[in-house]
């Protein structure tokens, strides 16, 4: 069997939009801006919370390198914050912040794998620091609501299955003036991009020739990173997404989430990272740490089909510095993420209870 790393919108979700008419702009939140992709939608969070392209921005240590790759070629310097090992910022070891007025500083805070996490300290933070705060919920599937305090980012190519998907919101005090000028990812691309995918869950289903193909990188994503904007027919499947499949996608993802890590619970092998459910979030991802040799036991479960995945790669400043970034190494060397979205069904979720359970068994017992 093979399990979907991801979700996927349904056919008729993107037939049904195919030939509706366009959405208009009131259709959405007020300063609300569709891009190709979440690193797209921080990427002009990060250039509106600090009115131009210089200035500082603190992210988290544990940060994926390559979303950051558009910001780097800027001049806006990037500075990064140790975390704890829940991954909230570790505050004894925050470095020193510049206290000069004339420059722009902004705070990015992420809201890791779908849970929501309280912003109460942060936002104290910032006011006495002089940040900008800038929420990351790249992981997180919610209503978008209308009004947002913070500059919040989303990714909902990833947490729906779309062909490109991220999201800015800005609060009323911000403004964008680029997105104009973008260009709008072209239709043909959206469609390429369904056909793969579709084309690779009926693939799945002979396991040699999933293998075959993934190993020649055929049927892979195409998830590039220009700076486009996303063009009307992803914009009214996501819309479509939102106000049909929202509710049943986030009840699935929480009974999912909750299914394996009961199952987890009796295992030597596995801790769960976060302490059960909060009452807000969406888990995008189950995070376990393995009490054992982490490359060994993803190797097994890619190899039965389960897509078991670490982080991608770390900024090079935070590699480069294991000392202060102990926690962040910790991790990203201990931890595996599996899937919990809404697409997997429960024989699916059984094969992966079953596969954890037989690795506790071969590994511990
Ligand atoms: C925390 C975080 N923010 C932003 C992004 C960017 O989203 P996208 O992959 O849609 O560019 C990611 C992607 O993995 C992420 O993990």
């Amino acid at each position: 069997m093979i399990v979907p790393s991801s979700p996927l919108v349904s056919w008729i979700n993107i037939l049904r939009n195919i030939f509706t008419p366009r959405l208009t702009e009131e259709s959405f939140p007020a300063n609300s801006y569709c891009f190709s992709r979440g690193s797209v939608a921080l990427y002009f969070g990060v250039i509106a919370a600090l009115k131009g392209k210089t200035g500082h921005l603190w992210v988290p240590g544990y940060f994926c390198d390559e979303v950051l790759e558009p910001l780097r070629k800027t001049g806006i310097k990037i500075f990064f914050y140790p975390v704890g090992l829940d991954m909230l910022p570790d505050w004894q070891r925050f470095p020193k912040v510049s206290d000069s007025n004339s420059v722009h500083k902004a705070f990015l805070l992420v809201h890791y794998f779908g849970f929501n996490s309280d912003k109460s300290i942060e936002i104290d933070f910032c006011k006495q620091n002089g940040l900008v705060l800038i929420e990351d919920k790249a992981h997180c599937l919610e209503k978008i609501i209308k009004n947002h305090e913070f500059i919040t980012i989303y990714s909902p190519r990833k947490q729906i299955g779309l062909a490109s998907g991220g999201l800015l919101i800005l609060p009323d005090d911000f403004v964008l003036n680029e997105y104009k000028t973008l260009v709008e990812l072209s239709v043909t691309n959206t469609l390429n991009w369904f056909f793969k995918r579709y084309l690779r869950l009926l693939v799945f289903k002979s396991e040699k020739l999933s293998r075959f193909l993934r190993s020649k990188n055929i049927l892979s994503n195409n998830t590039h990173l220009p700076l486009e904007r996303m063009n009307n027919l992803s914009i009214k499947i996501m819309t479509d997404f939102y106000s049909r499949s929202l509710e049943k996608a986030i009840s699935k993802r929480r009974a999912n989430y909750k299914y394996i890590s009961n199952n987890i619970k009796g295992l030597q092998l596995f801790d769960e990272f976060m302490n059960g459910l909060t009452e807000t979030g969406s888990p995008f991802m189950i995070s376990v740490f393995i009490n054992g040799d982490v490359k060994k036991i993803k190797r097994h479960l890619n190899r039965v089909g389960i897509p078991a995945a670490s982080w991608p790669d770390l900024p090079h400043e935070v590699i480069n510095n294991p000392g202060q970034f102990k926690n962040t190494h910790y991790l990203y060397n201990k931890l595996l993420h599996l899937p919990v979205h809404q697409d997997l069904s429960r024989k699916q979720l059984n094969f992966i209870n079953i596969t954890l359970k037989s690795l506790n068994h071969d590994f511990v017992e």
